[in-house]
């Protein structure tokens, strides 16, 4: 654990270093669980979300995308469940007076016996080698399967009190599992109470005509209120999908975990529609699709992992999350949920127009079904930036810190680098900047020994520096040093656009997606 604090330390000072991430006004002493993406961050958030984009709208002929306004009539979050349904049960210790989510505090507990169990599997497959039968030793191990047991146990209990809003029953569980504040240890807990988590606000100059709003707590709900719009203005035949990236707002309880879970942030959602019945199977289609469109990113298969919903949203009758080790473990980074028609069907209800779609084939009205694919860019990119932040040690026993973010997202593709500050070597370099900018963001730095040049921009996340030394005004070529294997290469200036093309492109990136 304190290996993680340590890493997670790394990544926020990192972060602020590098001009990534700042606390929001921070000269007012900041807000909590509120940030302002720096000069970097700006650029990496841009690739991410353009990343997804693509991989979505651009690759994609039945996807269409969507830009919908964050204020929206205040019946669609009555229409949705938001207003009704929209809660976390918070519950509070009276002695530290610390405020806990109550089933993040039994999802922890949980989660403590499941990291036993996974320690006791890696010991035995490191004792017993390649004769190891992890299934065989997972369902005979006496404390493998009593930790099991209880693990369900409290999985069958939390769903129950969930969805039966059984807050007495909330707090036994607590009770019962003797689960202690993680700050102070203190078991004098209040009772549970349900938080609605939109955050109101007024719409309007005179006090008693304004309209009371909420900021909208996700995209999700644009993209439902405009589905027609979008088919019939888009010739649109189904299954065709709607995508959105943009913010959304939560007065979450607890946020914490720096970008992780924040009160303001964004998403990048799809509504896929489809025909009634149809939805499982393209519920399973999205869940493939969509981890593999993070695992093209190189960030190691190893860190991803699907974990079924017990309790559902009220909006779902099947969702999974897509798990990524974060540097504090295995945490959401997306949803895929099939949310059946509730969403239309609830609007048709509220707004008294129809949400239909007629299809030609079946000669049929109906009202379709949708599954969802919902990712937090910040949540994205908090995994690609921990996820690429390194310290290694290199031969000559130096060390060096790199980030190794993946160079379709890197917010500077290649740095200009004169190896001195003069015979005219400055000049070509800006010379080849002049030409590289038009497609690629590029940086110049003279500034120091290249050695140190070359340290920065590693730490940087740039993923090529060019150096442009008194050869290259012979022959025009240069050294092109790459990030991660630290390998220098001499080619020619005339390749450069071709070469960089080549190693930072979205196509490079997303074809590995085939
Ligand atoms: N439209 C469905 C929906 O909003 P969700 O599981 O509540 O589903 C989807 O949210 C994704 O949005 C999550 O997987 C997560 O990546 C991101 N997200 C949710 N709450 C967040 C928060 N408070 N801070 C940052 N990201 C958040």
């Amino acid at each position: 654990m304190a290996k993680q604090d340590d890493t997670f330390k790394k990544v926020i000072s990192h972060a602020k270093e590098y001009g990534y991430i700042f606390g929001s006004s921070e000269i007012y002493d900041g807000l909590s669980a509120v940030y302002d993406y720096g000069q970097n961050g700006a650029e990496l958030k841009k690739n991410i979300r353009e990343y997804w984009w693509k991989s979505m709208v651009q690759m994609h002929e039945n996807i269409v995308g969507l830009d919908a306004s964050i204020f929206m009539h205040p019946t669609t979050w009555k229409a949705s469940g938001h207003v009704d349904a929209f809660n976390d049960p918070l519950i509070d210790n009276k002695d530290s007076k610390k405020r806990y989510r109550a089933d993040v505090l039994v999802e922890d507990f949980r989660e403590k016996i499941n990291q036993k169990i996974e320690k006791d599997v890696a010991k035995a497959k490191k004792r017993f080698g390649d004769a190891f039968d992890e299934q065989e030793f997972r369902s005979t191990n006496g404390n493998v399967v009593r930790r099991q047991k209880q693990m369900d146990e409290i999985t069958t209990e939390l769903t129950r009190v969930q969805e039966e809003n059984d807050l007495p029953g909330f707090k036994k569980l607590i009770e019962d599992l003797d689960i202690g504040c993680p700050e102070s240890g203190s078991k004098n807990w209040t009772d549970v109470r349900q938080f609605n988590l939109m955050f109101g606000t007024k719409l309007g100059a005179s006090a008693d005509s304004a309209m009371d709003l909420y900021l909208r707590p996700e995209t999700a709900q644009g993209i439902f209120v405009n589905f027609l719009n979008v088919q019939k203005t888009g010739r649109m035949k189904l299954p065709f999908g709607i995508a959105q990236t943009g913010k959304a707002f939560r007065n979450e309880i607890v946020a914490r975990q720096f970008i992780f879970r924040m009160r303001e942030f964004e998403q990048m959602e799809m509504q896929f529609f489809v025909r009634p019945g149809e939805e499982m199977k393209y519920y399973e289609y999205w869940k493939e699709t969509r981890l593999k469109w993070h695992m093209s990113l190189g960030l190691g298969e190893e860190n991803y992992r699907f974990h079924d919903h017990d309790k559902l949203a009220h909006y779902a009758n099947a969702a999974a999350d897509i798990e990524f080790n974060f540097p504090f473990g295995f945490k959401e980074l997306e949803g895929i949920h099939s949310r059946t028609d509730f969403d239309l069907k609830a609007h048709e209800e509220f707004s008294g127009k129809k949400l239909q779609y007629f299809d030609h084939e079946l000669n049929e009205n109906y009202v379709p079904y949708v599954v969802e694919t919902s990712v937090g860019l910040d949540r994205m990119f908090l995994a690609v930036f921990s996820k690429s932040l390194k310290e290694e040690t290199l031969e000559d026993g130096s060390s060096r810190v790199v980030l190794k973010l993946p160079a379709v997202l890197a917010p500077t593709k290649a740095a200009i680098l004169p190896l001195v500050k003069k015979d005219g070597l400055p000049e070509l370099a800006l010379e080849i900047i002049g030409d590289l900018k038009w497609n690629f963001n590029v940086t110049y730095d003279e500034k120091d020994a290249v050695g140190r040049r070359y340290r920065r921009q590693d730490a940087n996340g740039t993923p090529f520096c060019i150096t442009v030394d008194h050869q290259s005004l012979e022959d025009k070529t240069v050294t092109i040093r790459d990030r991660d294997t630290m390998q220098q290469e001499r080619v020619a200036i005339s390749e450069l656009g071709s070469i960089l093309g080549e190693k930072t492109s979205y196509k490079t990136w997303l074809s590995k997606l085939k």
